[in-house]
Order: structure tokens, then C-alpha cells, then sequence
């Protein structure tokens, strides 16, 4: 964890996932951001808590990542289509010291050749991908177990 970072997991989302519940439910699902946060929250330990954060522009996640280096003691990333071209947010991300983990809500793996590769997972510790709002959860509950153990 980045020296002194308060107990906050910053859950940083990309474009287009405030239309989350509207947009390609069939892909997507039907869960809103706020039902995602909900859940989230349900698997923070005693003495943690999170912000969740949506942008659509790459240089405002750049700025929360940038943000998180004093802020923040591990991030959550859904980066979206971002994930499969932006440079610039991995070079964010390799300059925050905590753990990462990655979320992408359907299985890239499955759907379109593009979206097969993430410049972010060359930085995640652990990436989850088609678990839904699951993912969520699961990277939060994992988080929280990880700098417990210190
Ligand atoms: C996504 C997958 C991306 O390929 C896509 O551009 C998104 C959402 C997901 O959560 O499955 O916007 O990150």
C-alpha cells in the first residue's frame, strides 16, 4: 500500500458505464452503477471503505489515478474501451504503488477480437472479466484480505 494511504479503495470506471442498466443489458446487465457500488460495499471489511468514480474522458481517469497515489490503498479499474487502447493510462497506473485489479463486467476474451487485449493488465495484479457486478465484489473482497495480511 503507498506509504500512509488512507484505507480507501478508489473504483475507477471509463466510458460509457453511467449508462450501465441501459446500455446492451444482454452484455452488460441489468445493474446500475449505484447497485454495483452497493454490492461492493457489501464485502468491505471493518475499517475500509471506497469511492467509486465514473469518467467518459481518459484524461480525467489519468487525473483520479494520479489522485490515488496519495489517496488511495489499492484501486478497482473497469476501464472500458480504454482498457484496449490507452498507453497513457497504463503509464498512470504504473506510477501508483498499490495493488490493482482489474473489471471488466463481460469476458472480453469471448467478443470481438479488439477488446482481447488490455494495456491495463499488463499492470493489474489480477484481472476479472465476465462475472458482472460479481467482479466487483469479488476484487473488493480480495483487496480487503490482501492488505489486512499486510
Ligand atoms: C467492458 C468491456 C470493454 O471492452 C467495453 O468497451 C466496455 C465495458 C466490460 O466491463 O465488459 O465498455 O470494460
Amino acid at each position: 500500500m503507498p506509504a500512509d494511504a488512507p484505507a480507501v479503495i478508489h473504483v475507477l470506471n471509463g466510458p460509457n458505464l453511467n449508462l450501465l442498466g441501459q446500455r446492451q443489458p444482454e452484455i452488460y446487465g441489468y445493474e446500475t452503477l449505484a447497485d454495483i457500488e452497493a454490492r461492493a460495499r457489501t464485502a468491505l471489511a471493518p475499517g475500509f471503505d471506497l469511492l467509486m468514480r465514473q469518467s467518459n474522458h481518459e484524461g480525467v481517469l489519468i487525473d483520479w489515478v494520479h489522485e490515488a497515489r496519495s489517496a488511495a490503498c489499492a484501486i478497482i479499474i473497469n476501464p472500458g474501451a480504454y482498457s484496449h487502447t490507452s498507453i497513457a493510462l497504463l503509464d498512470a497506473l504504473n506510477a501508483y504503488e498499490g495493488p490493482v485489479i482489474e473489471v471488466h463486467l463481460s469476458n472480453i476474451h469471448r467478443r470481438e477480437a479488439f477488446r482481447h487485449h488490455s494495456y491495463v493488465s499488463l499492470r493489474a495484479e489480477g484481472a476479472i472479466v465476465g462475472l458482472g457486478a460479481e467482479g466487483y465484489v469479488a476484487a473488493t473482497r480480495h483487496l480487503c484480505a490482501l492488505l489486512q495480511r499486510g
